[in-house]
This record gives C-alpha cells, sequence and structure tokens, in this order.
C-alpha cells in the first residue's frame, strides 16, 4: 500500500495541481492589448458586445455587464425595492456574497435547508419558510446543477415573490429545457478567475423584463442618466443627471476583453470538463468511503463547474479538514463548497442560528471536497488527481 505524503511517503505530483486554473488562449491576449492599444479601457464598444454575446447566449431578453456576480445580486434586489424589514429565502450552502446582499437591503436573510441527494435548495423547505414579510427567494445553481427552478417559480408566483437566481457556478446551465438567464426574475454569473468563463473579475446580470433592466444598467453606474458611459466618446458630450444614488457596478472594456473569447469558448470547454467529470465518476463508483454528484435531471444540463466528492469519516481514519491537507501534500489543490453560512459567525452571532438547523446543508459542510476540475488541465492531472484520492482512501480505510 502507497504511504501518503503526510506520512511521509512520495507525493502523486512533484508539481503543484492549482484548483481552478483559468485557461485563456492566444485570442484574449489579443484582444486585451488591443483593448490597451485603442486607449479605450473602461466601459465602452467590446462591454457592449459581450453583453450582447452574452445575452444570446442566456436567451435572455437583457444581459448587464457588471464587476461580480455579487453586483448583480446587490443590484436585482435594489430593482425589486428590497427594504428594511423584508426577508429573502435563500439556502445555506452557498458563497457569502448570497446572503451578504440581502443584509446590505436591511432585509432578513431567511435559510431554507437543501435536499440531501442534490445539495440545492429544497422547495418543500421554502415553502415553510413563506412569511408575510417574504419578497424574494434566490436559488442557488450549486456546483452548476440548476436548483429546481419550476417547483421553485410556482411558489414564487403563487404567494407574489421574486425570484433573484445565483448562478454564479451555472453560465451553461439549462432547467426542462430553458437555458439557465431566462427562467428566474433576474438572474446574476459570476466571471471571477475559476469560473467557468473568466474574466478576472465579472459578472452579468440577465432579466427579461425591460424596465428592471434599464434600471439595472442606471444604478450599475452611480444612478446618472443611461448610456452615460458615452460621455466622453466621440459622440460628442452628452450632459447627464443623477436619478438614484447608484453605484459603481460597471464592467470595463479590458474586462470584456476576456470575455468575448471566453465565451467563444465555453461549449468546448464544458465538454472537456464532461470528459473530466466521467473520468472521476467512474473512478470513484466502487468507493463505498466517498459519495459521488447524483446524475442530472432529464432535459436538464449540468454546468459542471465543480466536481464535488463528500468523504464519509464514519469509514475514513481522517476527517474532511485532515483529509484535504493530505491531497495538498500530495501536490493537489482542492476547495471546499462551502461550510453553511449559518455557522458563520456573522450569521450565528446576528440571527441566532446554530448547529442542528440545516441538517442537510451541515451534512454536505461537513464532507463536502471539490476536485480540481478545469478545461486547463490535462488527462494525466485528471489521473494523478484520481491516483490521490484513491491512494488516501485506501490507506485510511477503516
Ligand atoms: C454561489 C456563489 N454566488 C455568488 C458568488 C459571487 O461571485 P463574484 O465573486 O463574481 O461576486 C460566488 C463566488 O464564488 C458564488 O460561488
Amino acid at each position: 500500500m502507497l504511504k501518503p505524503a503526510i506520512a511521509g511517503g512520495k507525493s502523486i505530483r512533484k508539481d503543484f495541481l492549482v484548483f481552478g486554473k483559468p485557461k485563456i488562449t492566444s485570442a484574449e491576449v489579443r484582444e486585451v492589448l488591443d483593448t490597451i492599444r485603442s486607449g479605450w479601457l473602461g466601459t465602452g464598444p467590446k462591454t457592449k458586445k459581450f453583453e450582447e454575446d452574452f445575452r444570446r447566449y442566456a436567451h435572455a431578453k437583457y444581459a448587464i455587464a457588471l464587476n461580480s456576480c455579487t453586483a448583480g445580486l446587490h443590484l436585482a434586489l435594489d430593482v425589486l425595492g428590497l427594504k428594511d424589514g423584508d426577508e429573502v429565502i435563500t439556502t445555506p450552502l452557498t458563497f457569502a456574497s448570497t446572503a451578504n446582499v440581502i443584509v446590505h437591503h436591511h432585509a432578513r436573510p431567511i435559510f431554507a435547508d437543501v435536499n440531501k441527494l442534490d445539495w440545492n435548495i429544497d422547495p418543500q423547505e421554502i415553502e415553510k419558510k413563506i412569511t408575510a414579510k417574504t419578497r424574494a427567494i434566490i436559488p442557488v445553481d450549486l456546483h452548476g446543477r440548476p436548483a429546481r427552478l419550476d417547483e421553485i417559480k410556482r411558489l414564487a408566483r403563487k404567494h407574489k415573490l421574486y425570484l433573484v437566481e445565483d448562478a454564479a457556478h451555472a453560465a451553461e446551465a439549462i432547467y426542462h429545457g430553458k437555458k439557465v438567464g431566462a427562467i428566474s426574475d433576474f438572474t446574476a454569473f459570476s466571471f471571477y478567475v475559476t469560473k467557468n468563463i473568466m474574466t478576472g473579475e465579472g459578472g452579468m446580470l440577465t432579466t427579461n423584463n425591460p424596465t428592471w433592466a434599464e434600471e439595472a444598467r442606471i444604478r450599475s453606474l452611480h444612478g446618472i442618466s443611461k448610456d452615460a458611459w458615452k460621455r466622453y466618446s466621440n459622440a460628442g458630450f452628452t450632459p447627464y443627471e443623477t436619478l438614484y444614488p447608484g453605484y459603481k457596478y460597471n464592467m470595463m472594456d479590458l474586462v470584456a476583453a476576456f470575455g468575448i473569447h471566453q465565451l467563444k469558448h465555453v461549449e468546448n470547454n464544458l465538454k472537456i470538463r464532461q470528459r473530466y467529470w466521467q473520468m472521476y465518476d467512474a473512478a470513484f463508483a466502487q468507493t463505498p468511503e466517498l459519495i459521488t454528484p447524483e446524475p442530472e435531471e432529464k432535459n436538464t444540463r449540468h454546468a459542471r463547474h465543480l466536481y464535488a466528492i463528500l468523504i464519509r469519516p464514519e469509514k475514513l481514519q481522517l476527517n474532511r479538514n485532515q483529509f484535504l491537507q493530505a491531497l495538498k501534500a500530495e501536490g493537489i489543490g482542492a476547495g471546499i463548497h462551502f461550510t453553511p453560512l449559518h455557522l458563520h459567525k456573522f450569521y450565528r452571532e446576528t440571527y441566532n442560528y446554530k448547529i442542528g438547523d440545516f441538517p442537510n446543508s451541515e451534512f454536505v459542510g461537513e464532507r463536502t471536497i471539490s476536485l480540481p476540475l478545469s478545461p486547463a488541465m490535462t488527462k494525466t492531472d485528471v489521473q494523478d488527481v484520481i491516483a490521490a484520492v484513491l491512494k488516501l482512501v485506501a490507506y485510511y480505510r477503516k
């Protein structure tokens, strides 16, 4: 039996496999250089092109390019008029910003537990949490798997709630034949470095409502009148005025230069990740110490952003954090998506959440490990990850 590197054995890799390494081609490099040479670095024609390309890709009527997904979620709630004392229901198994943006509006985040099998927010749990103060639901398409959007949308319509989808992980996702981006009232996407479409930092907000789209656009650039970004262009100076106390959430052309080409490669990169996903599934199928992701529903496409295994600590001599450390010692970078938010200091102390409140989210949160899944990886990289995981399982099996 091979000895793990953490116990003094030889590591699987000599060079460290970075988690979430982006794939950048010469097309992005040329476009970025072209943007620099053009002298127009801020919001401008390239941002407009990226918005239009993404809008078509998402099958949405409107798309607003922003500097993050967080900005998109925040803006959506702003446009929908969220205010003091309102409640918004979301999953605890998510990144901080999904709930932080609710707090920024002085509203209350109300968590609803996930389903233990697919790890996404459970519509039945949502329904239990609806009160007279509920204004919106924010489902998260965790790891790229669309939430049960049909059922959640039905609930939203029945109770007159807004639906703001956090699709940070799910640019390519399709749910029951419909493209994510065209399903909810608003959908927010992330183009952070590790994401399936990456621009360094960046995001996109889509909607089919023209009034909301225009308001979101205006509020994304200080709240000054429409197309204010053109005020220094050769179209001549256009006077503007402040309509709302807006934000500085716009995307720059320098950033959109990446996005335009990343979007061209998105489907091809998905195929690569789908192949790597199958390699992981096949390699771990006969390993009872691990739980692997469920297959997706019919007529639905998983965006394959994160491949997470759950380790079964009762069958192993090490817990999840020790497993993660042992993987690192083998030269494999891995992540945790996520430790449930109700257990984070702010949410615990502010809303009196405690261990036991959301058992399914806690079950996943204690066991989950995201393995590297990037189109920049080679097949050998994937084989190294598999070898490292299986080596640890074999050595530490109870
Ligand atoms: C589920 C989820 N929502 C929102 C975000 C925020 O995205 P951004 O960094 O683009 O603001 C992230 C970031 O990783 C995320 O994982």
